[in-house]
């Protein structure tokens, strides 16, 4: 019995930290990531409309970089490396700078955010 009210409050733990993540990471995109982004994350921010590479939509998770090297594209770390230290650094495009002053919880809450717009 005790187990299961743990296991419930458990639940409840991880998915209000969920919600905060998601919504740090919101306003953190909102603030840096939009205007290239686009607010859906669907890659038609307004300082992109003459880029001739725009960044892929984040609803569709079709992810590029491997910069851990580990055969998985998209992964966590991947998705960390490429927002601290910008594509540039990995072969792509020079146009999104890296962001190496966010924290780690910063860094965890625009993944979780990102991946939050799969569809
Ligand atoms: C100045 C425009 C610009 C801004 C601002 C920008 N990005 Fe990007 N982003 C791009 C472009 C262009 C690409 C595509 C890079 C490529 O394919 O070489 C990209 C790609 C990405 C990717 C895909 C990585 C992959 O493996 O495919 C992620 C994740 C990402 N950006 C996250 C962010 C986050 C988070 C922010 C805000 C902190 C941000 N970007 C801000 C332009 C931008």
């Amino acid at each position: 019995m005790n187990k299961i009210v743990a296991m419930i409050l458990l639940g409840v733990l991880s998915l209000s930290s969920y919600a905060q993540d998601v919504d740090a990471g919101k306003k953190l995109f909102g603030t840096f990531c939009q205007s290239c982004h686009g607010p859906d994350g669907d890659g038609n921010g307004p300082a992109n409309p003459e880029q001739s590479l725009k960044p892929r939509s984040f609803a569709l998770a079709a992810f590029k970089f491997d910069t851990d090297a580990d055969w998985q594209k998209g992964t966590d770390a991947d998705l960390a490396d490429v927002i601290r230290k910008g594509p540039a650094v990995y072969g792509g495009s020079p146009l999104m700078p890296g962001w190496s002053q966010f924290s780690d919880a910063e860094i965890k809450s625009l993944i979780v955010y990102i991946r939050s717009l799969e569809s």
